[in-house]
């Protein structure tokens, strides 16, 4: 019996052993075929290609990722709330315009909101909610409310430099000027897309469901679903398939690139900046041919890098040089001194033909020879300035010039 038992137990448990391999194999191939869904996307680029949204990013290309939510690009839009709203809300948190009119920034239930009061009697007139918050912070804020699906700036913005709340660039000064509707040129340099809905009359319509926050991985690589979806089915895949390599872009495309937002109000575009897409020239996007490259020095240092950039000796007198040449565009390199500085000295270098900075070293290290501070001073800017209730003084921001040049 026990000799039977035996012989019959060694093909049953093989038997078992089989089925359950067979099935473990079974289970395990379908499930590394049906592993991969293609992502459908949810918003559409008007060339119809899918966002696929910079957390899909994060599994393959984990430190750009990292690195890219600490720059300014990626805070630049926000939904509005105690995290993200720089100012005040408890103490010091009015802004008093004029004699008749005091705004005063609160909490309230789970929002931040914009009252107004009628001076001297204090009676509340209005209360709008922050509901995004436009600028890291850096320099300042400025605050959009929706009304249905329009899209409003509110008259109070927040300005860094003293920590105060003022009034929105662009409003008058001193004058109650509610509603200024936000037009779609201003998203389109602070946000990743939106879509512009404009009816007769209305212009500032927006779909709020088709709205990505911040300046993300896709406004500057494109819709990348395609992409992505490759990548997730081809896991052995090392080349980057369907999405632009930059490794071989023009100097042109790279500038474009930047100078999309970085160009102030310079060039002129024919369509929808949002229709634009890395590797595009902005020329073929508008259609006019060969913009100049030559741009005059009057030009404000405020959002116009580039065309100060190119005015300077530095880009005339190089081959290939274009913002990342000193940027590393998903880096927040603010302050980062050293950095800038081994910039200037791979081509201002004693290895090279280009020249030297003449001033004696001893004078440079003076100043701690940060070639920056002395060639590319903060300058005010023109164009954009705040007004400032307390001394009635219109404060102009500084913003570091990028005509690189001698200075006093
Ligand atoms: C499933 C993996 C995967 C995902 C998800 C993924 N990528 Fe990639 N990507 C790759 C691989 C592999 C390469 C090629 C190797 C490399 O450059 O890292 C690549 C390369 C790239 C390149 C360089 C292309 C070149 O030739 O210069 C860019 C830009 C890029 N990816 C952007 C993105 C963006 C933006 C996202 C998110 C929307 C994303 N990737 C999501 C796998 C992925
Ligand atoms: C979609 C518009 C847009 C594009 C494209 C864009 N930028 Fe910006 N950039 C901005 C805005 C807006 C800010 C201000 C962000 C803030 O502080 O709120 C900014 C800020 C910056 C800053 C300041 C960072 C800091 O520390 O405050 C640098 C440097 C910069 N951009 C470089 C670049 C470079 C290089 C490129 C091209 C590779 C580029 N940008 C492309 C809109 C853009
Ligand atoms: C402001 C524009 C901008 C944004 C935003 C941006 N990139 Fe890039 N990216 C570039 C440029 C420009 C290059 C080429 C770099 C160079 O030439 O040094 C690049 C190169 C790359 C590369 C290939 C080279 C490398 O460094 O591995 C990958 C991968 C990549 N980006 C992924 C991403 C991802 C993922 C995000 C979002 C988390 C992102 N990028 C956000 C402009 C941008
Ligand atoms: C042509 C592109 C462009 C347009 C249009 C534009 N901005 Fe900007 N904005 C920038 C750039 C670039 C910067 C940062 C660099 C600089 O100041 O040169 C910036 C900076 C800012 C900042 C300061 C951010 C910080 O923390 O330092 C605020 C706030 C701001 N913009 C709000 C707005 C609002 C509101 C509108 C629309 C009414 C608007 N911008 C329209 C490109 C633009
Ligand atoms: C891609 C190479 C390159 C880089 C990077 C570069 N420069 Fe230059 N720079 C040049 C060239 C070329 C000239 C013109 C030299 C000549 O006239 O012979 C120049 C000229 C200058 C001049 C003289 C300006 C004048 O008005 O005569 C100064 C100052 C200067 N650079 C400072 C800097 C500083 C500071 C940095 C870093 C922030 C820097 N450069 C980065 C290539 C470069
Ligand atoms: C020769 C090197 C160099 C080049 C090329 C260059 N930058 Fe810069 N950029 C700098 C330095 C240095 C700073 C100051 C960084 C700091 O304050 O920490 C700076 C700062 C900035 C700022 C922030 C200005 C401020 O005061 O808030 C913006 C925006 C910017 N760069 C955009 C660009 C764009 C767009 C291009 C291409 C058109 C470009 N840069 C090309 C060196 C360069
Ligand atoms: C303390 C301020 C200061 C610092 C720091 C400084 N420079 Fe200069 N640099 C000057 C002045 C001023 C001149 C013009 C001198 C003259 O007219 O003879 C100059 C001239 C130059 C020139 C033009 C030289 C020529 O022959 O025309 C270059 C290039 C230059 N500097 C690059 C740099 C670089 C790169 C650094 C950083 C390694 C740097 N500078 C640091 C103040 C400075």
């Amino acid at each position: 019996m026990i000799h039977l038992t035996r012989k019959r137990s060694i093909p049953i448990f093989s038997l078992i052993l089989i089925i359950f391999g067979f099935l473990t194999f079974k289970y395990y191939k379908s499930y590394s075929t049906n592993e991969y869904q293609p992502i459908i996307p949810e918003i559409v680029h008007n060339n119809g290609k899918g966002f696929a949204g910079s957390e899909t990013c994060a599994s393959c290309h984990p430190e750009i990722f990292r690195s890219h939510l600490e720059t300014t690009h990626f805070k630049t839009s926000r939904p509005a709330d105690s995290t993200t709203v720089k100012g005040n809300i408890t103490i010091d948190n009015d802004f008093i315009l004029n004699d008749e009119i005091r705004f005063s920034m609160v909490s309230k239930e789970k929002s931040i909101h914009q009252n107004t009061f009628l001076r001297p009697i204090d009676s509340l007139i209005e209360s709008k909610s922050l509901d995004i918050a436009i600028g890291s912070g850096t320099k300042g804020q400025s605050y959009f409310n929706w009304q249905e699906n329009q899209l409003y700036q509110l008259q109070v913005s927040y300005f860094e430099a003293d920590g105060s709340w003022v009034n929105s660039p662009g409003y008058p000064n001193g004058v109650y000027a509610p509603n200024r509707p936000v037009r779609a040129r201003c998203l389109e340099c602070h946000f990743t897309y939106a879509e512009n809905k404009v009816t007769f009359n209305k212009y500032n319509i927006y779909d709020k469901s088709n709205l990505i926050f911040g300046i993300d991985c896709e406004r500057c690589h494109g819709p990348s679903i395609d992409h992505v979806n490759y990548h997730k089915k081809n896991p052995n895949e090392n080349t980057g398939r369907d999405i632009l390599s930059l490794s071989n872009a023009t100097q042109r495309q790279n500038l474009y690139m930047c100078a999309l937002c970085h160009s102030g109000t310079e060039l002129e575009f024919g369509k929808n900046p949002f229709e634009f897409v890395t590797g595009d020239t902005l020329t073929n996007n508008t259609g006019k041919e060969n913009q100049s490259l030559a741009i005059q020095d009057s030009l404000d240092v405020h959002g116009n890098q580039y065309g100060l950039l190119l005015s300077s000796p530095c880009f005339k007198r190089s081959t290939a040089m274009s913002c990342t040449t000193c940027h590393n565009p998903h880096k927040n390199q603010r302050n980062d001194i050293e950095w800038f500085k081994s910039k200037c000295i791979q081509c201002h270098g004693n290895a090279n033909n280009i020249i030297e900075c003449s001033v004696s070293m001893e004078k440079r290290n003076s100043g701690g020879n940060n070639c920056v501070s002395c060639h590319m001073p903060l300058i005010p800017s023109k164009t954009m300035s705040v007004f400032n209730q307390e001394d009635s003084l219109v404060v102009p921001v500084y913003i570091r010039t990028h005509l690189i040049g001698i200075y006093d």
